[in-house]
């Protein structure tokens, strides 16, 4: 079993679990996207009981690391995570359920590392899955109004870039903008350390 970590998650769990406690619906199944390591995983599951929490991840080595994160920090209501690619078509057409309805989405620090079309693939799937009233939430760093707001997000942004042009630090309204397209009302968005934002939306 091999355990990644990603330093980052450490820094940022706590603030995201206070954002998260606060604006999930109370009760279902929170299905988190691009789960990564599996830190957030094994750290909000237990914490946001009664909730199910349903990781997913695209990368192989990630799927074996939130595996042995899930077994070294058991929860009843921590899921075996599953494969998903918000990139393929019909998506979520895939059974993911946990016996609850899906009432959240949770995407942190993808669409920023992904080309523009997944947080497109990530939106027409939430809009599939989620009824009226549920939560799509994302964090990570974002332009507003077509502006880096630090330099640290600006030097991020072309570290990106140079690494693959489609990656890139994304426009806060270009994002609201997509998610009304996909019947997303943006309910608020929550300032973070480290120039992060929470941006949270509703399904209407
Ligand atoms: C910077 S990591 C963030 C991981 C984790 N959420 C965290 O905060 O530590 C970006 C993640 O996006 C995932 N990812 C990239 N493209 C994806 C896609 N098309 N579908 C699902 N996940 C994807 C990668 O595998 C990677 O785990």
């Amino acid at each position: 079993m091999t355990q990644r970590h990603a330093p980052a998650t450490e820094r940022n769990r706590e603030p995201i679990l206070e954002v998260l406690a606060t604006h999930l619906p109370p009760e279902g199944a929170v299905l988190e996207i691009s789960s990564g390591t599996g830190q957030h995983a094994a750290h909000f599951a237990p914490a946001l009981a009664p909730r199910e929490w349903l990781p997913t991840e695209l990368e192989p080595e990630n799927l074996v690391s939130i595996a042995a994160w899930r077994e070294r920090y058991p929860s009843a209501n921590l899921h075996p995570p599953q494969r998903l690619d918000v990139s393929a078509p019909y998506w979520w057409s895939e059974p993911r359920s946990s016996g609850q309805p899906i009432t959240a989405i949770v995407n942190i620090n993808m669409i920023h590392i992904a080309p523009w079309h997944c947080c497109e693939g990530l939106l027409q799937g939430a809009e599939h899955i989620l009824a009226t009233g549920g939560v799509l939430y994302l964090y990570g760093p974002f332009k507003r109004g077509g502006r880096h707001t630090a330099p640290s997000n600006a030097a991020f942004d072309s570290h990106l870039k140079n690494q693959d042009p489609t990656w890139g630090v994304r426009n806060l309204e270009s994002v609201i903008e997509l998610a009304d397209h996909h019947n997303f009302n943006h309910l608020t968005t929550v300032e973070m350390p480290a120039n992060n934002l929470s941006v949270l939306f509703s399904r209407r």
